[in-house]
């Protein structure tokens, strides 16, 4: 994917349309993805604890630009999002069908039960 023979590769000679920019934001959440199974490929591949470190660290900061860049797209392109949180919705019926409860991201950093949650009680 990388092309750096070329530094004006990219380069658009005027402001994009909104449509473009939409289109460019799909191709930009395809590089970080692509960045995201590399990274992820030499982790895998190297036993030096440093560099698995450090590249997994990497890979991780690539999966949050993958956040950024779908909270913006959805943003840009809110008919788009209905469609993500419409398959969103039919995987988690799906998941409640096979009887599995999915934490969200927020909830997984949750403890189970704290002393606070027994006072209510
Ligand atoms: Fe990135």
């Amino acid at each position: 994917m990388a092309s750096f023979a070329n530094p004006f590769t990219g380069i658009v000679p005027r402001k994009m349309t909104k449509e473009e920019l939409i289109q460019a934001i799909r191709l930009n959440i395809a590089g970080e993805l692509e960045a995201i199974f590399v990274y992820d490929a030499h982790v895998q591949a190297t036993d030096d604890p440093v560099a698995k470190k450090v590249i997994a660290d990497i890979r991780d900061e690539e999966k949050a630009h993958v956040g950024e860049l779908i909270t913006l797209l959805h943003h840009l392109d809110p008919e788009e999002a209905k469609h993500f949180a419409e398959g969103e919705g039919e995987v988690k019926e799906m998941l409640e069908e096979l009887g599995i409860v999915e934490k969200t991201p927020s909830d997984k950093d949750k403890p189970e039960s704290t002393i606070g949650s027994l006072i209510d009680k």
